[in-house]
């Protein structure tokens, strides 16, 4: 019987618990010996729960227990989260975290730290929530240069824009759903502001290619300035705005990455994914495009993720599982602004029609869309392939113009 502990009752680490005993015998089969939950931390009381004689509020039952082989992290954030896994590591421990908030800010030290002691430190559910993403990337993917990775990565977002456009529920009573249903971060702002997609699409680019990537380094943008006009016209356009993480690799090694609303061609094999399902598209040489879609969040998505890795950690006590990545590096990730792709312009103009040539004559052909009941000296449009910062140059120099709303076109 291989002994574990789970930090952190809330959502997933009341969810990593109902899995183990839900699915003792099957998951024994699997990981090759019973997992019993020895310890499970928190400062709160759990009177009622099945493991209630297993709680403590002292770490140091866990830590200094020799018989605790593999300790989950449930807690979220990064105090005293960072902290408890680091000293789990040193002290011996595997461990399998669901969170990515850690993982983007210190996977590189853990990781280094883990391959120094010759122990896992998985952290599967930290992207995707209940979707395979990280092993196949890392382990199914190996022959392939991965070039790009794009993909819906925040449940609640994705759940507040698609009751907002296909239901017209107001923005706060779908985010009060969301948080209702488990689905958002303690604090939502962390969801809707982008922040939550940062780190997965950190997590991805730095498993894909090989460096850290810092939260700080990625341009974020959320949704709460997207309207219902700006939706609107990428339906008059063909498609839909979706929040997107996104990650390319350049030819001289640097990244394009940043989070951003994106306007999407209903061809997309994004477009479609809906409510709370994210969907990640990864483009390697040899497979083409590759699409992992899933339940992104909730609680036995996400521990579902976690309890693979438990079983994947039982499996290899002895044998450190190859998950690594370099220490981040400045200058690494490129200055958004240089990113060359399409953009959706919805403008304010005294004289739209001589705006539109004015662009024109500086870009090339722009695609006019025409949208029913605009106010006058509304325009919108998508331009050929031109940098942000270009454009921004370009709009700045025009008179009489307001950009009311910017978006970049996906080419996926
Ligand atoms: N708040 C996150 C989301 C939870 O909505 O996707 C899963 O990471």
């Amino acid at each position: 019987m291989i002994q574990i502990a789970i930090m952190g009752h809330g959502v997933v680490g009341s969810g990593v618990a109902e899995v183990l005993l839900k699915n003792a015998k099957s998951i024994a089969r699997k990981a090759g010996e019973g997992i019993e939950v020895k310890r499970i931390l928190d400062l709160r009381e759990f009177p009622d729960s099945p493991l209630a004689d297993r709680f403590t509020k002292d770490f140091g039952d866990i830590v200094d227990d020799p018989d605790i082989r593999i300790v989950v992290e449930t807690m979220g954030g990064l105090t005293p989260a960072y902290d408890y896994v680091k000293r789990c590591l040193e002290a011996g421990k595997n461990v399998v975290t669901s969170n990515k908030e850690l993982v983007a800010a210190k996977g590189d030290e853990l990781l280094a730290i883990a391959k120094e002691k010759n122990l896992n430190f998985l952290f599967e559910a930290s992207v995707g929530g209940g979707i395979p993403i990280l092993r196949p990337l890392d382990q199914c993917l190996a022959a392939n240069e991965v070039y790009e990775i794009a993909g819906i990565l925040n449940g609640t977002t994705n759940f507040v824009l698609t009751k907002m456009i296909h239901e017209g529920m107001a923005f706060e009573d779908a985010l009060a759903l969301a948080q209702r249903l488990g689905y958002a971060e303690r604090d939502p702002s962390a969801d809707v502001d982008g922040h939550d997609a940062c780190r997965k699409i950190c997590i991805l680019a730095s498993l894909a290619f090989g460096r850290h990537v810092h939260p700080e380094q990625v341009h974020t943008v959320g949704i709460s300035a997207i309207t219902l006009a700006d939706v609107k016209y990428a339906e008059a356009w063909g498609g839909v705005i979706k929040l997107i993480g996104r990650a390319h690799k350049r030819e001289d090694g640097r990244l394009d990455c940043f989070v951003e609303p994106m306007l999407l061609s209903h061809a997309s094999q994004l477009a479609e994914v809906n409510d709370v399902f994210n969907g990640i598209l990864v483009r390697g040489d040899a497979i083409g495009d590759v699409v992992f879609y899933g339940r992104g969040a909730g609680k036995l998505p996400t521990a579902s993720a976690v309890v693979a890795d438990v079983i994947d950690e039982v499996k290899h006590l002895k044998a450190r599982k190859y998950l690594f990545w370099e220490k981040g590096q400045e200058g690494y990730v490129a200055d958004y602004r240089e990113a060359v792709s399409p953009m959706f312009l919805r403008l304010r103009c005294g004289d739209p029609g001589a705006c539109l040539e004015r662009l024109e004559s500086a870009l090339g052909p722009c695609a006019r869309i025409a949208v029913e009941g605009a106010p006058a000296g509304e325009l919108g449009l998508v331009t050929p392939p031109v940098s942000e910062a270009d454009l921004e140059a370009l709009l700045a120099a025009q008179p009489d113009v307001a950009a009311e709303s910017r978006l970049r076109v996906a080419d996926f």
